[in-house]
C-alpha cells in the first residue's frame, strides 16, 4: 500500500494545522526551538516583502532554503499557508527545480550536468567516480556533511562539457580525473581551515 505523505494529506485536506507552525518540530531543546522560531520570523519578513510580487514563490523558496539550509515539508507547508498557495503547488515547484532540496545538504553541492552533451562527454563516468569516492548515491550527502552529489539538467555551457558545478561555480571539461582533483582541492581547503582553529 502506498503511504500517504504529509504533503499529500495536507493537499487533500487543504488546511494547515495551527500547531504546525512551531509545534511541528517535536522534542526540541529550548534553544533549538528559539533558533527555529527566529528562522520562521526571518522567513516571515521575506514572505511579507515578496508575496505580492510576480514570481514570488520561487524567490520566497530560495530565501527559505538560505535560512533553513533545505526545504522540509514543514517549511513548504508554512509557505503555502502564508502565501495562500496550495501545498501541492509549492511542492511541485520544489521538486521541479534542482536548485531546491528537501534534504539537508553538505557544505559543498556537486552538481553534475547530465544533459546530452555532458552525457556524451563522460558525465556518467564523472558521476560514478564521485559517488564511489565519496561513498554516496546521487542526491545524498557524505556523513561528514561536506559534499552532496546531485545531477542537474543542461546549464547551457555545453561547449565545456562535461560540466561539474560546485556551489554555483562552474568547472568545465570535468573528466572524472579532473572531478577528483576538484574535490581534493575543497578537502584541502577544509583541512587548512580546521588547522587554523
Ligand atoms: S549538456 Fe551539460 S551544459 Fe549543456
Amino acid at each position: 500500500m502506498v503511504q500517504e505523505t504529509y504533503l499529500n494529506k495536507k493537499a487533500r485536506e487543504s488546511e494547515i494545522p495551527e500547531s504546525f507552525v512551531y509545534g511541528g518540530i517535536p522534542e526540541e531543546k529550548p534553544d533549538e526551538k528559539k533558533i527555529q522560531e527566529n528562522k520562521f520570523s526571518e522567513l516571515d519578513r521575506y514572505i511579507n516583502l515578496y508575496k505580492k510580487e510576480p514570481g514570488q514563490l520561487i524567490i520566497i523558496l530560495q530565501k527559505a532554503q538560505d535560512i533553513f539550509g533545505h526545504l522540509p515539508e514543514e517549511v513548504q507547508a508554512y509557505i503555502a499557508e502564508k502565501t495562500g498557495t496550495p501545498v501541492s503547488e509549492v511542492n511541485g515547484v520544489v521538486t521541479f527545480y534542482s536548485l531546491f532540496s528537501t534534504e539537508p545538504r553538505g557544505k559543498y553541492t556537486l552538481d553534475i550536468c547530465m544533459g546530452t552533451a555532458c552525457y556524451i562527454k563522460g558525465a556518467q563516468e564523472l558521476m560514478d567516480t564521485l559517488k564511489d569516492n565519496l561513498q554516496v548515491d546521487a542526491g545524498e550527502t557524505t556523513r561528514n556533511r561536506l559534499f552532496t552529489v546531485k545531477s542537474t539538467r543542461c546549464i547551457g555551457a555545453c561547449g565545456l562539457a562535461p560540466i561539474l558545478v560546485v556551489n554555483g561555480e562552474v568547472h568545465g571539461n570535468a573528466s572524472s580525473g579532473e572531478g577528483m582533483k576538484i574535490i581534493q582541492k575543497y578537502r584541502k581547503g577544509e583541512d587548512s581551515e580546521s588547522k587554523k582553529h
